[in-house]
């Protein structure tokens, strides 16, 4: 099985646990800019600031990778009216999803086609096919970034853009075991987690740094992903740090987490399941809190 039918097989299970959490349709951090947001709504401003960002139009053609439920989508054709927009994900059950999405309506099926499979496959496509590369939050699971982008130079057309929202550490060596440490001493005296077992969910944090530490894409560090991206014939045009604005979806992944773990439903593989997410977003906002990691929106131009 290759790297990317892992992961889609991965995202097969864990999309209604991560759905049930979120509770909404996307799987982005989201966008926390003003006070009492929702999640719906924090996410909803990232995918539009990520429009906006990416210059989407009428009259463009975009490749979608890593779409999630399709929400985004749906959500692309509504407020920047995009010509055609090709979905591409390895999960078959967000494939699946998002396919029911759009059924039926043409306002939909007219412009947006759903596939299941992998980003850095895009070489393997028509050149010069499309005018926007769109990756919200997914290039850190892809096997090679650097396929990724040069499939992402050779399909796009002249002056098309290839945009990024990531999270990318800002140097190297960042996943230790101090980290852990640090986690634990932050939580230990918060009342929220009186109902998580803390010695597994250390256990946890353990395993996620230990396979961070040993990937070859999570240790691309942000200078390093602008040079392998010049390398591939971009030219950055736009690079805009939002780590700030995503922190605050922690908060409110901690709240739904703790109510979600004492539900009588919840069977020992589905706890298991809540404690490693839980264990990978305690990570992520720690190391963007601590300026670790950062979460960047980068517009690239192929000129
Ligand atoms: C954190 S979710 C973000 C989903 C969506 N962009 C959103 O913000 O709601 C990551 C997405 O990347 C997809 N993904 C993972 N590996 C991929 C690959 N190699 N090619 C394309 N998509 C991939 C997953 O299936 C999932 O839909």
């Amino acid at each position: 099985m290759s790297f990317s039918e892992l992961v889609g097989q991965t995202f097969d299970h864990l999309t209604p646990l991560l759905l049930d959490l979120v509770d909404s349709q996307y799987l982005n951090v989201g966008y926390w800019d003003k006070n009492q947001m929702s999640f719906v709504q924090a996410q909803q401003r990232l995918v539009d600031l990520f429009g906006r960002f990416s210059k989407l139009k009428k009259g463009v053609e975009v490749i979608d990778v890593g779409f999630g439920t399709g929400e985004q989508d749906l959500y692309f054709v509504d407020h920047f009216h995009c010509k055609r927009i090709l979905g591409i994900n390895p999960s078959k059950f967000q494939v699946e999803m998002a396919l029911k999405k759009i059924r039926n309506k043409k306002k939909y099926t007219s412009v947006i086609e759903f596939q299941q499979g992998d980003a850095i496959d895009l070489a393997d496509r028509p050149t010069k096919s499309c005018n926007r590369i769109l990756a919200l939050e997914c290039d850190h699971l892809f096997e090679d970034k650097n396929k990724f982008f040069r499939g992402a130079y050779r399909i796009l057309r002249p002056k098309g853009y290839l945009c990024l929202a990531s999270a990318i550490p800002n140097r190297n060596n960042i996943y230790n075991e101090n980290i852990v440490a640090e986690i634990q001493r932050e939580i230990s005296g918060e009342s929220e987690w009186k109902d998580i077992d803390l010695s597994k969910l250390q256990e946890k944090m353990t395993l996620t740094l230990e396979k961070q530490k040993n990937s070859k894409n999570l240790n691309i560090q942000y200078n390093q992903t602008l040079d392998l991206l010049q390398k591939n014939g971009f030219l950055i045009e736009e690079s805009k740090d939002i780590s700030t604005q995503v922190l605050g979806f922690f908060p409110k992944i901690k709240q739904r987490t703790s109510l979600l773990i004492k539900e009588p439903f919840l069977d020992h593989t589905q706890n298991e399941i809540l404690l490693s997410l839980l264990a990978s977003w305690l990570i992520l906002h720690y190391t963007i809190k601590n300026k670790l990691v950062g979460f960047f929106l980068i517009r690239a131009k192929k000129l």
